[in-house]
């Protein structure tokens, strides 16, 4: 087929959309498709009405392009996409949004606030930071609401550190979450609704960190993260996991592919964040799994293009 490829754009991700892109591109090229890479700037919808591709692969990460805006523009355009529809891919975008959905479906995410950049000038708002702190305890993490890839995350071990975490999240973006700490094993669930079936977990992927967090350095550099697949956890926990991050899929109306991010926490699966394209470079959890469930990188990417094509 004649396909579009969405890399790049303007957010923080840039890079690692190009990464997911070139790979992406390449498994297209290798099933046999005509792609055109396109880099996401302010030509793009004319682009696409002259290309009149049958479908758009999206391999934007972050605002621009994960969040619903590129979507809401296919839809308009009547070009079929991969992934989730604009408004599922909003409220995944934005983990305020998505958290409140998820706590409101009695889905375990850890307890937090959520605090606006135009309000810090406000009489009280240091206050009110140290309020949320001390409930939800030491250490916790700040994070801005709609970024990936932990861009302007930190853990906070006290009072001392929380002002500086703050503005180091607003620099990122005009919303942003404290969270309580999660101590756990970090688990990834890669979900996929190949078209015509119901969506099924491609696998559990426990993320080992050699040194420290699990942050863009850890991400992204090979050799620094070590991966176990399946999960070295006991069978209930696993059987608990995989049933609560479809409900998290379902709940937060993904469609396609997506990635639900966790923390287990004793046996509970306390959920993180979701991610509607989550990442498909050489050190992402999503095509390791595809890969250790049997699947190759072109399978995967064919039965994503497919289900776009439903
Ligand atoms: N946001 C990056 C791409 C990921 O989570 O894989």
């Amino acid at each position: 087929a004649r396909l579009a490829v969405l890399r790049g754009g303007h957010s923080m991700e840039r890079d690692v959309s190009l990464a997911t892109g070139r790979r992406i591109q390449h498994a297209l090229e290798r099933l046999g498709h005509e792609v055109f890479p396109m880099d996401v700037e302010d030509s793009t919808t004319g682009r696409l009405m002259e290309l009149e591709p049958e479908a758009v692969f999206v391999c934007l990460h972050g605002p621009g392009g994960e969040d619903g805006t590129v979507q809401a523009l296919l839809e308009t355009l009547g070009i079929p996409y991969t992934g989730s529809g604009p408004l599922s891919s909003i409220r995944c975008m934005d983990k305020d949004y998505a958290k409140r959905a998820l706590a409101a479906a009695g889905l375990p995410t850890p307890r937090f606030y959520t605090f606006f950049r135009r309000a810090m000038n406000e009489m009280g708002a240091a206050a009110a930071l140290n309020v949320a702190a001390d409930s939800l305890g030491y250490p916790l993490v700040v994070k801005p609401a709609r970024e990936g890839s932990s861009f302007g995350l930190s853990r906070v071990e006290g009072p001392d550190g929380l002002l500086d975490a703050v503005y180091e999240a607003f620099g990122y973006d005009a919303k942003i979450l404290l969270e309580r700490w999660v101590e756990g094993r970090e688990v990834s669930v890669p979900i996929l609704e190949p078209a015509g079936e119901a969506p099924r977990a491609l696998g559990l992927v426990e993320i080992r960190p050699r040194e420290g967090a699990y942050n863009f350095q850890a991400k992204y550099t090979p050799g620094m993260t070590d991966f176990a697949i399946p999960a070295e956890i006991p069978e209930e926990t696993a059987a608990r996991l995989e049933e609560t991050a479809l409900a998290v899929y379902r709940t937060l109306g993904c469609s396609g592919f997506a990635r639900v991010d966790t923390i287990i926490e004793g046996e509970t699966p306390q959920v993180l964040d979701v991610k509607t394209i989550p990442g498909f470079t050489e050190t992402s959890t999503f095509p390791l799994a595809a890969e250790a469930a049997g699947l190759s990188f072109e399978r995967l990417v064919e039965i994503i293009l497919d289900s776009t094509l439903r």
